[in-house]
């Protein structure tokens, strides 16, 4: 794919993004919320900073995401275009107000310390490529050229992934592999993952885990 081709497909992608949003732009209210995520702290904890589980499903951290992600993935949940079966009986039952409001209450939490990836440097390094500069010869984009400086996150379509656990990390970029999640715009996520190997996806996954989510 060349660069060109994919900063057309960004124009595109934001272009959708934004009308997407204008239609489903509903305020949440992070008081209510905080009620609604009682089901929630199981898994995501009771500070949202979710757990690392090595070679298990792990929980990602919720605090400090964008509310307007956190929307969009619930939705996303909810229709089946994102797999998570063990998450799917606390989800289905909440309505549109529901989902906006234990977003809003997520995204107002601070940040929680990411953990995970216990690997050497040579794969800590190898990590950094891959996220700071992409890998040409294997048609690898750097993470960070979607997901922002540090790879905190542009706006609500471009998710921070900088201080999450690694687990999730490697997890997710799995599921874009095999399928199970197939819920981002124009396939960006699942025709980079589909290029990587275990050993880049643990690597990056590592890195990342080790970054700072904010500049705060
Ligand atoms: C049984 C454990 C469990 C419970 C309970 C649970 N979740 Fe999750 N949650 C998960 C898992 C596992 C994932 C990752 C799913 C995947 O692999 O795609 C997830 C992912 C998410 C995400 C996506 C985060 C991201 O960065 O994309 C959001 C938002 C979320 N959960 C919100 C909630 C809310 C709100 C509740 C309560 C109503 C809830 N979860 C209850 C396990 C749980
Ligand atoms: C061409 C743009 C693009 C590039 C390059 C890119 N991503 Fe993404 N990524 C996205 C988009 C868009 C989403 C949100 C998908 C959605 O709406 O569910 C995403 C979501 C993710 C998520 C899920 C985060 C969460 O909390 O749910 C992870 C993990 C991720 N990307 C990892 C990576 C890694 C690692 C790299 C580098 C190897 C990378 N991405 C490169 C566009 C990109």
């Amino acid at each position: 794919m060349t660069s060109k081709r994919i900063l057309g497909g960004l124009g595109l992608l934001l272009g959708a993004g934004l009308a997407s949003g204008q239609a489903v732009a509903i305020e949440g209210d992070a008081e209510r919320g905080e009620a609604a995520a009682g089901t929630c702290v199981a898994c995501h904890q009771a500070d949202g900073g979710g757990m690392n589980i090595p070679g298990g499903e792990s929980w990602p951290r919720l605090a400090g995401l964008d509310a307007d992600y956190m929307v969009k993935q619930l939705h996303d949940v909810k229709q089946g275009s994102r797999e998570a079966p063990t998450m799917m009986p606390f989800v289905d039952g909440l309505d549109d107000q529901q989902i906006a409001d234990v977003s809003a209450y997520y995204s107002q939490l601070p940040v929680t310390d990411a953990e995970g990836g216990d690997v050497d440097a040579e794969m800590l390094a190898r990590g950094e490529q891959i996220a700071l500069r992409g890998d040409w010869d294997e048609y690898i984009v750097s993470c960070k050229s979607c997901h922002g400086p540090g790879n905190q996150g542009v706006g609500s379509t471009f998710p921070g992934i900088a201080g999450q656990h690694a687990g999730y990390i490697e997890n997710q970029l799995h599921a874009w592999q095999e399928g199970r999640r197939a819920n981002d715009p124009q396939n960006l996520m699942g025709a980079i993952a589909k290029r990587m190997s275990d050993e880049d996806i643990s690597a990056v996954a590592a890195w990342l885990s080790s970054q700072p989510a904010t500049d705060e």
